[in-house]
């Protein structure tokens, strides 16, 4: 008897001790986040946005990067379910194959946002809201700045303007609709063709790769170049550079990101324009999960607003940027 009334008050103890956190601790929002990976400057940038505003607006985040496997965001979203998270947030490496995943996600009725990235279902439910650019928009903008840069019009005006592009990762939105955007603006231009296409990932290391089977393969004939991202125009630099080429100058490069490495590119006559794709999604992503749970009506979509640099604004731009 005397042992059972000396258990029940440590209970107590324990209980007064820890009670009012382990309250708190059960008030607290669980964000379960699937990363694509950290492919580029964009992507880490990105990471850390996420991670600053969930510590800020004090929301436990469980957060997983998937190192660009599709395979590794399925497991993450799995096991976000099975812990029984609130909100599942996810940036999808590529567009399509997430209908059994998101099913999943529904029948345990755990919200999904989708951020950056969209996704391709037949059935709209299965994501509440959508937060990232318009990235066809951004390919619009990119060949809108091209056509109208000075030199070119020269080129155009004698000949014919060679195009090599970088595209981002396979089957991914990004990737898809950067070229999508492109071309819809180029095809009024007929001086203007894409003489080589090919996948660089999104990374430096396969920027600077495809770029140079480009060279090797066309070499001087190559007046543009079109980088679905600016770590893979920085990659391309090197290997025009290594090539004996004058990055920005023989060959004109526009790139998307506008992150800062873009910048000092452009600072350093390397790169002629950046059309900017903000990642800094956190604080908005943590507003539109802390409604989501208080049960409130969220946008199906929000676009991110966004600039286009060119060489000129660099210098007086670069103290600003913030990623
Ligand atoms: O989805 C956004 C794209 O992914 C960024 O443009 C690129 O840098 C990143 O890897």
């Amino acid at each position: 008897m005397k042992r059972v009334l000396f258990n029940v008050a440590s209970a107590v103890l324990l209980l007064l001790a820890f009670g009012p956190g382990l309250a708190l601790a059960k008030d607290k929002i669980v964000l379960g986040f699937s990363q694509v990976g950290a492919e580029s400057e964009w992507r880490t940038a990105n990471t850390q946005s996420i991670k600053d505003a969930a510590a800020k607006e004090g929301i436990t985040l469980k957060f997983s990067d998937a190192q660009q496997k599709q395979e590794n965001q399925i497991k993450a979203i799995r096991s976000f379910i099975a812990q029984r998270v609130d909100v599942i947030a996810f940036s999808p490496v590529v567009e399509t194959g997430w209908e059994p995943v998101l099913r999943e996600a529904k029948r345990a009725g755990i919200p999904v946002v989708l951020t950056d990235r969209s996704v391709s279902v037949k059935d709209e439910s299965l994501w509440v809201s959508f937060l990232g650019s318009d990235f066809v928009e951004e390919g619009r903008r990119a060949a809108k700045w091209l056509v109208d840069y000075a030199p070119v019009k020269e080129l155009a005006a004698k000949g014919e303007v060679n195009i090599v592009e970088l595209q981002g990762t396979v089957g991914s939105a990004p990737a898809i609709d950067r070229k999508k955007g492109f071309e819809e603006i180029l095809k009024n231009q007929p001086k203007f063709k894409i003489i080589r296409s090919q996948t660089g990932d999104f990374t430096r290391a396969k920027g600077k790769e495809v770029m140079e089977a480009f060279l090797k393969a066309e070499g001087k004939k190559i007046n543009v170049l079109y980088a679905h991202n600016d770590d893979m125009a920085i990659g391309a630099i090197q290997a025009i550079e290594e090539a004996g080429l004058k990055p920005g100058k023989d060959i004109v490069i526009v790139s998307i990101d506008a992150v800062k490495g873009a910048f000092e590119a452009m600072i350093a006559g390397k790169l002629n324009c950046s059309v900017e794709c903000s990642p800094l999604l956190g604080p908005q992503l943590m507003s539109i999960v802390k409604d989501v749970v208080a049960g409130k009506p969220v946008p199906r979509r929000i676009v991110t607003e966004e600039g286009v640099f060119p060489q000129e604004t660099a210098a007086k731009e670069f103290p600003n940027r913030k990623y």
